[in-house]
């Protein structure tokens, strides 16, 4: 299974009609991208064939500028007014008038750049895709990209931007996907990110504190990604306001506490339900065994108490339960035997009687006389 699924089958149809030739072009270029490194015989100032063109030209060159490593050489052909022939520089006929080309895409992933994003880069207003994945780009986000008007997906993932949520991203109107994991944003996420209309939203392992936004808005996402970051709270019963999109919620390692509200069980597409390596308390929410496509579901490394009831492991798509390392005391007959049917189970580390591995009884008495109530695990307010 994909955790980390990219963009849906009809996020990508609807970007092939914006851009019919691009994804053909990616491929084209991919394929001989080896043999054209290395031109010195373009022709500065020649007439550049349209003003989109040069404003892409303006765009590039100062970004060039600012790329203080280059290790694979890829910039080394960013000379000269035909942009669409530079490295990870991708053009297509303008969607109003095919006639023109327009720079529609921008592939630097994997190419170890370093350096900042200058504020040229919002001259490039026909940008339907940026892809700096795994360079060393680092700084904050300009401004000026509020005038991508066209951008439809933002890959930052993997590189040193800095600072509070670049907010900027807020402004793009037709952005559907947006990865910001493994950069150092800090700072708490702004409750717009979940009424925009995103497909996809990756702020996984980041620096990002405060809680999950109350208001969550009625989000599209299928996919909200918030592992490894500090937020700390509870799980907003707001997140019921996914349950029309959300396939996949990953909330490892995100400091939450609280007991799990049972608006999660509400979410009814999800495929992927991961609260591991959290500070959660409480019972499972029997609404969890109403969750029919659930695939994946980890509890574990939590102090989640109480019983296992058999309608969570009999989910007609389980194939894989984790539990270990929390105080559960109990656990259903079908639970017991999942292993039999060939779904990866793992309750290690908890009270129950009869299984192997599981703590001490010293351990489980102390949990055992602090009973948990949900209504008051938050604080005053509900969860
Ligand atoms: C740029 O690319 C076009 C189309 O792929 C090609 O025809 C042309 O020769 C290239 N120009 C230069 C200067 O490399
Ligand atoms: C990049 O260019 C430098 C200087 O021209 C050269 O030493 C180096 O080997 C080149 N690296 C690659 C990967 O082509
Ligand atoms: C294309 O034309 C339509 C109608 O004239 C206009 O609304 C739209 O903004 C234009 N799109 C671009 C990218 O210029
Ligand atoms: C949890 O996230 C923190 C950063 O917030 C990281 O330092 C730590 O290694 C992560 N722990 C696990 C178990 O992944
Ligand atoms: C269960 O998984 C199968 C195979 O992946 C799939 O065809 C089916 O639709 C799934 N059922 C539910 C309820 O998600
Ligand atoms: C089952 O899930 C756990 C926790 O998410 C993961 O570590 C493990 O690799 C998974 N096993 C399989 C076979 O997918
Ligand atoms: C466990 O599963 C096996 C095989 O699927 C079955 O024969 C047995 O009755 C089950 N035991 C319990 C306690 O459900």
């Amino acid at each position: 299974m994909n955790l980390y699924s990219s963009i849906s089958p009809g996020a990508l149809v609807l970007l092939l009609l914006i851009f019919p030739t691009l994804i053909n072009n990616l491929a084209a270029k991919h394929g001989y991208k080896a043999t054209i490194h290395h031109h010195h015989n373009l022709l500065p100032g020649k007439a550049m064939s349209n003003h989109r063109l040069q404003r892409a030209y303006i765009a590039l060159q100062a970004w060039k500028r600012v790329i203080y490593s280059d290790p694979n050489n890829i910039t080394s052909n960013w000379d000269g007014p035909m942009v669409c022939n530079y490295t990870g520089v991708y053009c297509s006929p303008y969607p109003n008038n095919t006639k023109i080309q327009v720079v529609s895409g921008i592939d630097l992933n994997h190419y170890d750049l370093a350096g900042f994003l200058p504020e040229e880069l919002g001259l490039l207003t026909d940008l339907a895709l940026l892809h700096l994945n795994s360079n060393r780009f680092c700084g904050i986000l300009p401004q000026s990209l509020s005038n991508l008007i066209l951008l439809y997906e933002l890959d930052l993932s993997n590189n040193r931007f800095v600072g509070p949520f670049p907010s900027v991203v807020l402004s793009l109107p037709t952005l559907k996907y947006l990865d910001l994991r493994y950069n150092e944003f800090e700072g708490k996420l702004p409750p717009e990110l979940f009424s925009k209309s995103l497909d996809a939203i990756f702020v996984n392992s980041n620096r990002f504190t405060d809680v999950i936004p109350r208001n969550l808005g009625s989000s599209s996402a299928s996919v909200v990604v918030f592992a490894n970051n500090k937020f700390g709270g509870c799980i907003p019963r707001s997140i019921a306001n996914f349950a029309n999109t959300l396939e996949e919620l990953l909330l490892i390692n995100t400091s939450i506490k609280g007991c799990l509200p049972p608006e999660v069980g509400y979410l009814y597409k999800l495929r992927v339900l991961d609260v591991s390596y959290n500070k959660i308390i409480g019972p499972i929410p029997y609404s969890i065994a109403g969750l029919a496509h659930l695939e994946l579901l980890n509890f574990g490394h939590n102090m989640m108490t109480g019983d296992v009831p058999d309608g969570v492991c009999c989910l007609p798509n389980l194939s894989n339960f984790t539990l270990s390392y929390n105080f559960f005391c109990e656990e259903g007959g079908i639970c017991s035997n999942l292993t039999s049917k060939g779904i990866m189970f793992d309750d290690r580390r908890n009270c129950l009687p009869n299984k192997p591995q599981q703590r001490s009884k010293k351990e489980c008495d102390a949990v055992d006389q602090h009973p948990v109530d949900c209504a008051q695990s938050c604080g005053n307010s509900l969860y």
